[in-house]
């Protein structure tokens, strides 16, 4: 790469507003930029984690396909490297100049949905981008784009109402944001000039890679770096941790990372792809894996985190890894012009460990699409269904023989050791066995083989170990209803 090639500024539009950078921390977030330099304080700070939604505004981006999308995110834990060639839009952009309130606010506002206001620049923007997509849309889908959003004041029921009565105000058509939506691309095309952004200097320093051999390249040759994705993980290590991150590469905005594609059975997701991105497509293929997406995060979260990330980090209760890894799938990773394809479950060697070489990144992931005769399911416990973490999670992956036993059974678990880990033992007594109930329960007494779980905030060790052998149960019962269907998620409280 010639230094021609390589950009001090970053570039983006805030609200109708050009704007160009020359000095900003790698760990810099938007929203302290936001209320700091440039003011813009509508735009609030509640947790400083993403689970608030105070802090949520637009962000407009080129889709790989050369459209545009906004999509609601936790400014909180965006950082500003991650923004170049996008349209950032806060509250304060939403009424028309003259001060007319957007029919999202002047809903709000009659239906009572704000109290003392914390909250509400956030709902506005969460609302504002369900609306942009669904105008007038179901109540499950006005739940599903405020899962991310908290209110300590109104109950919730007024803005529910205030969400389903938006459409009586206006209709998109007259929405400055999506009439605009044509020369807005043209606008962010014209700052993607395929070159390399590059600030600071020595560790104290960003890079935006130019494209995917460029990233390759750069962390090949500086192994140390902090990879950046949607950094919903790694925003927090800043805003609760206050860790040094830097040098920092931020990949979100790589659009060969962001390719999701289905062939010869297999559903192929580069590492930058979204939950968002990837809802429809696994929801299609492997239908258990969509109500699971929905209950990572909230919205926000879920548009800016990604499944490679989810994998990378090697969390012991990240919700994809057990899933994947029954339905086994395998992993690609890359060292500058170097590919190795492992399966996932030997990525994950332990605690805080993974077979990950320096220099090399996580492309992508490649999961199996269950065969029409398996049964796959996957169970999530958590203390309450929206925003929660795993306190276990149990993925099931079954085919049976004509006779009815066993031939091939995979079953994988969160929250229950070190890692994502299967249960060996557990599948050994199953395997080649009747599937049948007296078999099942005599497999239960395994898991105390493959797993010695925590106590910690979450859950006890012994209801973990108590879930645990209760979820194959359930998958037992669940597969030879007389209604059973192919595949499940659910819920579970703790
Ligand atoms: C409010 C909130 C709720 C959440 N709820 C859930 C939940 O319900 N379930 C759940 O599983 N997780 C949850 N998370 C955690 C997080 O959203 C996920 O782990 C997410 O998938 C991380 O992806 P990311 O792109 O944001 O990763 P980042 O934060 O960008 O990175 C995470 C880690 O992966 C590394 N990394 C990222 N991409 C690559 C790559 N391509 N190659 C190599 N290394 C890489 C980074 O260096 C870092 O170590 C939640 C987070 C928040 C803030
Ligand atoms: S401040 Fe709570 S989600 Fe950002
Ligand atoms: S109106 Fe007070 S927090 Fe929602």
């Amino acid at each position: 790469m010639t230094a021609a090639t390589i950009r001090s500024e970053l570039r983006f539009v805030l609200n109708g507003q050009d704007v160009t950078l020359r000095d900003v921390a790698p760990d810099q977030t938007l929203l302290d930029w936001l209320r700091v330099s440039r003011l813009l304080k509508g735009t609030k700070e509640g947790c400083a984690e993403g689970d608030c939604g105070a802090c949520t505004v637009l962000v407009g981006r080129l889709t790989p396909s050369g459209g545009l999308v906004y999509e609601g995110v936790n400014a909180c834990i965006r950082f500003m490297g991650s923004l170049d060639g996008c349209h950032v839009v806060t509250v304060e952009h939403v009424a028309a100049g003259d001060g007319t309130l957007h029919p999202v606010q002047q809903a709000m506002v009659d239906y009572h949905g704000s109290q003392c206001g914390f909250c509400t620049p956030g709902f506005v923007m969460s609302l504002y981008a369900l609306w942009m997509e669904a105008p007038n849309p179901s109540d499950q889908q006005i739940e599903t784009a405020l899962q991310g959003n908290l209110c300590r004041c109104t109950g919730y029921e007024p803005i529910l109402r205030a969400a389903r009565a938006i459409s009586s105000y206006g209709g998109t058509d007259r929405d400055p944001l999506l009439a605009e939506r044509a020369a807005m691309i043209e606008r962010l095309k014209a700052l993607k000039d395929g070159a390399r952004v590059e600030m600071g200097a020595g560790r104290n320093r960003f890079v935006v890679p130019a494209n995917l051999d460029d990233f390759a390249a750069l962390l090949a040759a500086e192994p140390t770096a902090t990879v950046v994705a949607g950094s919903t993980d790694v925003g927090l290590w800043v805003t609760k941790q206050m860790r040094d991150i830097t040098p920092v590469v931020f990949i979100a905005g790589l659009d060969e990372l962001r390719s999701i594609a289905v062939q010869d059975g297999t559903v192929s997701i580069g590492a930058g792809v979204t939950y968002s991105e990837a809802f429809e497509t696994l929801s299609a293929q492997i239908p258990a894996l969509g109500p699971l997406i929905a209950r990572i995060g909230g919205q926000q979260v879920r548009n800016m985190g990604t499944i490679g990330g989810n994998i990378a980090n090697g969390s012991p209760i990240g919700d994809t890894p057990p899933a994947l890894i029954a339905l086994g799938a395998t992993l690609t990773l890359r060292r500058g012009a170097d590919r190795r394809t492992i399966r996932l479950e030997d990525y994950f060697i332990a605690y805080g460990k993974q077979d990950r070489r320096p220099g090399e990144f996580v492309e992508a992931v490649h999961v199996p699409v269950p065969k029409a005769a398996e049964r796959f399911a996957v169970y999530k416990v958590t203390k309450r269904r929206d925003e929660d973490i795993t306190a276990t999670l149990g993925a099931f992956r079954l085919s049976l023989a004509a006779d009815g036993t066993v031939e091939d059974i995979c079953i994988a678990y969160g929250g229950m050791a070190a890692t994502p880990k299967r249960a060996f033992a557990v599948e050994t007594a199953l395997t080649g066995q009747p599937w049948n109930e007296a078999t099942v329960e005599a497999a239960m007494a395994k898991y105390a083989e493959d797993y010695q779980p925590l106590t910690d905030m979450r859950a006890t060790a012994e209801y973990r170990a108590l879930v645990a052998r209760n979820l194959l149960m359930r998958f037992f019962l669940e597969t030879t209803s007389a209604a059973a269907p192919a595949q499940v998620s659910r819920y579970e409280a703790a």
